[in-house]
């Protein structure tokens, strides 16, 4: 089965933070899971060039705005490398293919008259690239940008928005396009029910950082309009279109459930299946935020854990979706906690105990422990399941970390050294079980941490295919005699 899946494409104006890394991690533990399960899945992600606030920093550094969109934007692509982001395509909105796509995008809307000339007088705010209404300001002021919104006065050409009303909330009320959680539909529907619906400039004039309207070249294209066509032209290229989730933060929601399906269904295009909107990061309680100087680097946290550590920790803090706190405190307490005493003391501990007690081999008992409860295995696999089709990152972990204090537990009470003296046949068994669960953990982990994966798979002596998921999660899949590997600990703890 075919899957698209897009994060948005971010402003080149700043370097990449923790809230990026977020959604483009989300994208990959998807594409991962799409790909176990065996669907063609495919990932857009890539960068936001144009507009007058990237040409305004651009300015200020004296260069010109595309050199400096080549800088930050190379800054994106390497940092996904170094988090083993597998996207498919990295877009750029100053890519040739794309230019084109909204140029004749922009044609057909025209075409089909939904676009017309006339005066925008209103406030704009460069740091959300949005018109703004008076009532949407605090002090003045954009709320998220602290900043004063200009006032403009300028010929501009609209899109008809305003015709589309009755059957975006028709759309959206049935779940053709489905946004979740429920929240944020209802927020949607509610603005799409209070409110006349405004038709929405799509050009600028004085903005020359921009693609050039195809029939008016003294203006360029608004650049939310450029930038939400870039899935549609990343789709093109493979057919993939619709796209079946777009994945975002609550601060762009409105983009892609009101304009974008309007946009879509003008030109006789199929709106989005799904959006899904994940909530905000905050640093230690607080906003982050340049002026406080709390934004967190994604390359610098790298400096102090492995990917997988911060790729797991992100995904296990709080449900995707709600609002939820960073903090290294946090961070450092779930490592030692979860990962160091949990996950890497019970692959350490059972891995040490094949060693001593089997030379390092495991032995396939005909008998089974009836104590032993292999459910607990299958009802991770479902939970496994269903959180990574709803989302529910959080849940899914949750239910891994069950299995492994169950496995944790499950040595304590059968002391495996003690059967070494007295039982050698139980100790198999136990043994047995123990390697099994590790296997199981290893691809029930593999979205969330393919470092670690990959890892215990190797000590397990088997080789982790990423692309399969038949019959590995039956029971009973390693073989007699294989030979398993016992090294450093996985998660030394960390003082
Ligand atoms: N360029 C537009 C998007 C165009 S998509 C057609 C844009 N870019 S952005 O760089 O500001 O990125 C916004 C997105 O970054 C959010 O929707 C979210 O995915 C992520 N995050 C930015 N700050 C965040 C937090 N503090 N917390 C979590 N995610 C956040 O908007």
């Amino acid at each position: 089965m075919k899957y698209f899946i897009t994060t948005p494409i971010y402003y080149v104006n700043d370097a990449p933070h923790i809230g990026h890394l977020y959604t483009t991690l989300a994208g990959d533990i998807l594409v991962r899971y799409h790909k176990l399960i065996g669907d063609d899945v495919y990932l857009l992600t890539g960068t936001d060039e144009h507009g007058a606030k990237i040409a305004e920093v651009a300015e200020k550094k004296g260069i010109e705005p595309k050199e400096f969109a080549d800088q930050i934007s190379a800054q994106f692509k390497s940092l996904w490398a170094k988090y083993d982001v597998k996207f498919d395509r990295f877009i750029r909105t100053t890519d040739a293919d794309h230019e084109i796509t909204v140029a004749e995008f922009l044609t057909k809307l025209k075409e089909k008259d939904f676009i017309y000339k006339g005066e925008y007088k209103g406030l704009y705010c460069r740091g959300c690239e949005s018109y703004k209404k008076q009532s949407e300001l605090v002090d003045g002021k954009c709320p998220d940008h602290n900043r004063v919104p200009e006032e403009l006065s300028e010929p501009a050409y609209f899109f008809k928005l305003s015709q589309f009303k009755s059957q975006l909330i028709e759309l959206i009320k049935c779940n053709a396009l489905l946004i979740q959680p429920e929240i944020r539909k209802n927020e949607v529907l509610s603005f799409l029910q209070g409110q006349e619906l405004e038709d929405v400039a799509i050009s600028r004039q004085n903005v020359a950082w921009g693609i050039p309207l195809p029939w008016d070249n003294k203006h360029t294209i608004y650049v939310w309009v450029d930038a939400l066509i870039n899935y549609y032209t990343a789709a093109k290229e493979k057919n993939l279109w619709p796209a079946d989730l777009h994945l975002m933060a609550k601060d762009i929601l409105r983009f892609h459930c009101v304009i974008w399906p309007a946009m879509l269904i003008a030109i006789g295009e199929k709106p989005p299946k799904s959006v899904f909107v994940h909530g905000y990061f905050t640093i230690d309680g607080q906003k982050m935020s340049k002026s406080l100087g709390n934004v967190v680097d994604p390359d610098k946290l790298l400096e102090q854990y492995p990917r997988d550590v911060i790729r797991v920790f992100l995904f296990k803090a709080f449900p995707f979706g709600s609002d939820g706190d960073f903090s290294f405190d946090l961070l450092k307490e779930f490592y030692n906690g979860q990962l160091a005493n949990e996950l890497g003391n019970l692959v350490q501990r059972v891995l040490t105990m094949v060693k001593n007690y089997q030379n390092g081999v495991i032995t396939k008992p005909k008998d089974i422990d009836p104590t032993f409860e292999i459910d607990k295995v299958s009802e991770t696999w479902s939970l496994w399941k269903s959180s990574l089709d709803n989302l529910q990152f959080e849940l899914g972990l949750k239910a891994i970390w069950a299995l492994i204090k169950y496995a944790n537990q499950y040595i304590d009470d059968n002391k495996p050294w003690g059967l070494a003296k007295s039982d050698s046949e139980k100790l198999a068994i136990v043994l047995y079980n123990l390697t099994e669960v590790i296997r199981h953990l290893s691809i029930l982990l593999l979205p969330y941490m393919p470092d670690t994966a990959s890892e215990i798979s190797n000590r397990l002596g088997i080789k982790l295919q990423e692309d399969l998921l038949v019959d590995k999660q039956n029971w009973g899949v390693l073989k007699d005699g294989t030979k398993i590997e016992l090294s450093e600990a996985l998660f030394p703890r960390r003082g």
